[in-house]
């Protein structure tokens, strides 16, 4: 799929983490740890733009002039439940953002996306929000999540999931063109139920033991 506003992480360790949580017999406890991992090494690629500050340090030799992130300007908005698996790992390497979030379930029969929560920081005309789901599939959640966003005004959005199909891209595309779509994996296709194939399952009801 070509398209300049998805970005596909290709990186080793990447697909190398993607590969072994896809796997049926990964437990709960390493699928968390496994999604906890990539979350932090996708936000390397993520966060690659981040605006920066000038601050001055002393070193033990002399006063520097450098630079650091502002975290706080960050938002990691996470799309209940499934999003907090990703929050947690890119909070620990970001531990200055903030976090809003946004709780959304599918209905089973139309697949369409109901709000039933909505916390945000204060100012967020001042932020840069990245969202974060691990699954951009029929795209309803994600579209409507960043349609909420958009009502504050934040001065940009990224969507960051580990799985998406075509299907998923189009969709939020077609709404939201302007926000850039972060990926460990383009996968062949959706099913009459919504789910990613070959995917990995339910990623909510595989990082919690729901199922
Ligand atoms: N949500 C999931 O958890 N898995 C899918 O395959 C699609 C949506």
């Amino acid at each position: 799929m070509q398209n300049n506003n998805v970005h596909l992480i290709d990186h080793p360790l990447v697909q190398h983490k993607l590969s072994l949580m896809r796997n049926k017999e990964a437990s709960t406890n390493s699928f968390r740890r496994l999604l906890n991992e990539l979350a932090m090494l996708m936000t390397y690629e993520v966060t690659r733009d981040v605006a920066m500050q000038d601050v001055e340090v002393e070193t033990p030799l002399e006063k520097m002039k450098t630079k650091v992130i502002d975290g706080k300007k960050l938002v990691f908005v996470s799309i209940l439940r499934a999003g907090t698996g990703i929050l947690d790992g890119m909070l620990s390497v970001v531990p200055g953002a903030r976090v809003g979030h946004i709780g959304l379930y599918r209905d089973p029969k139309t697949l369409m996306a109901v709000e039933y929560y909505f916390k945000m920081p204060q100012n967020m005309e001042e932020r840069d929000v990245i969202v974060v789901d691990p699954m951009l599939a029929t795209g309803n959640s994600a579209i409507a999540a960043v349609e909420r966003l958009k009502e504050l005004s934040p001065k940009s959005i990224k969507f960051v999931c580990l799985l998406t199909c075509p299907e998923g891209v189009q969709a939020m595309q077609q709404a939201h063109p302007d926000v850039p779509i972060f990926t460990a994996a383009i996968d062949r296709q959706l099913n009459e139920h919504g789910y990613i194939l070959p995917g990995l399952g339910d990623a909510g009801d595989r990082m919690f033991g729901t199922k």
